[in-house]
């Protein structure tokens, strides 16, 4: 969550260094004002070392980040795009948006894709799978990228959440043939808005770069208004100032999972014995972001009291269990093109998941967190929990 928190110095320094030196806020062209300062490429390229990849697209959203990495696999009218029934509705509008038929998956206990649902959805239409890390927690890829690789489906992870997070020591966005981001301001690190794509295999980096800049092949022996076009496109491109920002805010990342790590730790360890608290599960070798602290209780009632403790105690939740409207599935009767693919009735679907969700709280995470917060969440929480 706290990018937010730690916007200051630095990141006026690099916009400073825009305006201070040609004011182009435009990511491309200008050579002869801009004094060399390129911070959207700059930002991708310090952006793709730092996950390992040799390529990555800035974007002006996450959803726009989504959207341009479905437009690479030229989804045709019937394809099926399958993802998870818990993430935020910016997922399944990417397919929609995409002319694709959205179907969302089961989760299971990491609140993430339940890999054996997602390999009972597979039909001979399903081109490709995004695969969601909530709330900073990986999904399960070891199991998911296999059915993906056996199927021959394309896997996109959605790491809005997962920047900075891992598994297996290998970066949350790096295991699919695409990974998207969120800079948004309420994620791990953030431009105000705006989003990432890292790539596998150049020719997708190419075709996104060229879609994202309607069709722009950005070739460099002729200027942008004699360009060469790759394919019809739309514009999603990241501005100069937001690059700044990212090239900042890039640099704090590592301390801020780390302080999130340690604060969501201490919260924890003010909590686990509480009776009937059960943790989220987390797949073995997981580097989390640790964006929330997430657990389950008995039922929803219960989880609901202790929204109103916590809140008593001048703490608050974070989605869930209240705000699960705009990240739960099963409540997105406004998207006709999912109803449809899901029987008609969404109140009917995703019944598990549902079980799951209305159990589970959800605690934010900060990087300044007062000291006296874990306490106050065991005073609040024990008068439920008894
Ligand atoms: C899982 C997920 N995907 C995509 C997005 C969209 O990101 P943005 O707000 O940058 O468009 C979000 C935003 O919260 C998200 O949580």
């Amino acid at each position: 969550m706290p990018g937010y928190e730690l916007i200051g110095a630095e990141e006026q320094a690099e916009v400073d260094d825009i305006f201070k030196n040609g004011g182009v806020l435009f990511r491309h062209s200008f050579d002869h004002l801009r004094q060399d300062r390129w911070k959207v490429r700059d930002f991708e390229r310090e952006f793709a070392k730092s996950v390992g990849m040799s390529y990555a697209l800035a974007v002006t959203s996450g959803t726009a980040a989504l959207r341009v990495a479905l437009a690479v696999l030229d989804l045709q009218p019937g394809d099926e795009v399958i993802t998870q029934s818990f993430t935020f509705v910016a997922t399944v509008e990417a397919i929609i948006e995409s002319g694709a038929i959205p179907v969302c998956a089961e989760i299971d206990g990491t609140l993430n894709m339940d890999p054996k649902s997602l390999k009972s959805l597979i039909t001979p239409k399903t081109r490709a799978v995004i695969a969601v890390h909530m709330l900073g927690t990986p999904a399960r890829l070891f199991e998911i990228d296999d059915i993906c690789r056996e199927k021959k489906i394309a896997l996109i992870e959605d790491a809005a959440w997962g920047c900075g997070g891992s598994l297996d020591g290998r970066p949350l966005g790096t295991w699919g043939r695409m990974g998207t981001y969120s800079f948004d301001f309420a994620k791990t690190m953030t431009t105000g808005e705006g989003g990432m794509i890292v790539f596998q295999n150049e020719a997708d980096y190419k075709a996104a770069a060229a879609w994202h800049d309607h069709g722009h092949e950005n070739n460099p022996s002729v200027p942008r208004w004699e360009d060469t076009r790759a394919s019809s496109g739309f514009n999603f491109r990241m501005t100069e100032m937001q690059g700044a920002v990212g090239l900042a805010q890039l640099k704090k990342l590592s301390h801020v999972v780390a302080m999130q790590r340690k604060n969501r730790d201490a919260m924890w360890a003010a909590i686990q014995n509480l009776p009937g608290i059960i943790p989220r599960e987390v797949p073995v070798g997981s580097h989390e972001t640790a964006d929330a602290l997430v657990f389950s209780v008995s039922d929803n009632a219960t989880a609901r009291q202790c929204r109103d403790a916590l809140l008593a105690q001048g703490l608050s939740t974070k989605i869930l269990p209240e705000a699960v409207t705009w990240h739960f599935a099963g409540t997105w009767t406004h998207m006709s093109e999912l109803v449809d693919s899901h029987g008609g009735d969404l109140t009917k679907a995703f019944g598990p998941s549902r079980t799951r969700l209305e159990r589970a709280v959800s605690l934010p995470v900060v990087v300044k967190m007062d000291e006296t917060v874990p306490a106050r969440l065991r005073t609040a929480l024990a008068k439920v929990l008894k």
